[in-house]
This record gives C-alpha cells, structure tokens and sequence, in this order.
C-alpha cells in the first residue's frame, strides 16, 4: 500500500497547517496528514512550518518570542485569499483533538532544541493512539532522543543527500533508530529503494508540489512506500486510477 500524506494538510489549495487544511485532506479520501510544530515562548505547541509567522500570517517575528495567546490572535489564512481571512494557527491538542482519531499524523519536529521533545509525545500518548502517529525530523539528533523516550514509535528520518550515497543514507537512518527514510523525491532512485526495503525501512517521498504527476507516477514504479504533497488530490487519482487504494 503507497501512503499519500497530505503535506501541512491540502496545502496547495488551503492555508498551509490549518484546521481547514487538515479537513480538506480528509474530504479527498486521504487518510494520512502531514503538519509541523513550534514552540511558543510560553512553551505551548503549535502547528506551523516556520520559526517566524512573516510567510503564513499577519503578524511578524519568531514564535519562539510570543505567546500562544499572541499566535492565537494571528490571521493565519489571509495570506491565502480573503475566503480565508481569520484562520486560525492550530495548536497541537487541537490537531490531536479533531483528528487524531480520523487520520494518521506524521509530526514534523520543526522547533529549535530538543527541550520540547517530551511535550510532544506526553501530548501524543494524552490521546491514547501513539500507534497511530509517526515523529519526523530533518534535525536527525532529535530523532534517537524520540527513540529513547518511546521506543515504539515510528520514526522518519528527513534527508537531503548531499552526494551522499544510498548506502550512507541508509546506514544513516538505521544508525538513528528510524523505520523510515525520507529522501527529496529527486534523490530516489531503484537503488535507493530497493537497498532501504532489503534493510528492513520504509522508504517516503516529498518534495512533490503541483504538476508532479509524472513524479508520482515514478515513485510509485519504484516501489516506494508513501509521498507526501501538497498535493494529495493528484496522488489520491493516480492511485485510484492504479487501483492502488
Ligand atoms: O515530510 C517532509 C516535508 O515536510 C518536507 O519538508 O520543509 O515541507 O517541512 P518541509
Ligand atoms: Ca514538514
């Protein structure tokens, strides 16, 4: 089964990482989403991509410098069309809350440090289906400190390869205590995949944005386990399509 994980939720048509976005997803058919987290100056979790709220609300300045009651009042939407206007940045308990019995989440660990690390899985074993949620990071030491603290957890190392090698990437990520390796699309190839399934991981796309069908259509040739784009509409028809859901 090739999973399709809505990246930040249906993000090339809603705002990226909201409620509405994660919605979206669902309403195509799709099972899994994608979404981020930061952490408020309050040690709250939230869910956005960047450290600074400039590129996806009306406000200005890192999260890390504001409260949630400050994130609260963003307009998280707005940036996308005024149909969005007063959208709002999701907490991570929101995200648990609406939609952590409906979907699988992979969590992205996009905040600075490791201190929040202990946060993130109290909030997920809060909702009593840790089994249901993978942990994800391109900030790799993060990961076995994740392992340690939940040695059941599904773990996907993020990856840029740098020139490096299927094998090194591999070894990488089976060195990380992960079950899956996530490498940019472009940088999958049948040696990649073929190497990582002989060494017992999972193998993931992303980076698959519009006009990506192509791409998708590759990946799947390849064998690889699941992609996530913003895209899930074009991936959800392909494999429709393929009979592959
Ligand atoms: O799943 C990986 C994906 O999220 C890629 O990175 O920058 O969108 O968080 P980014
Ligand atoms: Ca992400």
């Amino acid at each position: 089964m090739i999973l399709n994980i809505a990246h930040r939720g249906f993000s090339a048509e809603y705002p990226e990482n909201t409620l509405l976005s994660f919605e979206k997803a669902l309403e195509l058919g799709v099972t899994w989403l994608e979404l981020d987290l930061q952490v408020t100056s309050d040690e709250h979790l939230v869910v956005m991509h960047d450290g600074r709220v400039d590129r996806t609300t009306d406000g200005s300045g890192l999260v890390s410098e504001k409260t949630l009651e400050q994130v609260r009042l963003l307009d998280a939407g707005i940036w996308r069309g005024d149909a969005f206007k007063e959208t709002r940045v999701p907490t991570f308990d929101q995200v648990l809350e609406a939609f952590g019995s409906r979907a699988r989440i992979v969590v992205e660990l996009k905040f600075e440090g490791q201190e929040a690390i202990p946060a993130v899985l109290d909030a997920i074993a809060s909702t009593g289906q840790r089994d249901r949620i993978v942990i994800s990071s391109f900030d790799l030491p993060k990961l076995p400190i994740v392992k340690a603290l939940a040695p059941d957890a599904a773990i996907t190392a993020l990856l840029k390869a740098n020139g490096r090698s299927p094998e090194e990437l591999i070894e990488t990520t089976l060195g990380l205590g992960a079950d899956t390796i996530a490498p940019r699309c472009n940088e999958i190839d049948v040696t990649l995949v073929d190497h990582a399934h002989q060494a017992g991981l999972l193998v993931r796309a992303w980076g698959l944005g519009r006009d990506q069908g192509q791409e998708m259509t590759r990946l799947i040739d390849l064998g690889v386990d699941g992609m996530t784009t913003d895209c899930p509409d074009i991936l959800q028809r392909i494999l429709l399509d393929r009979n592959l859901v």
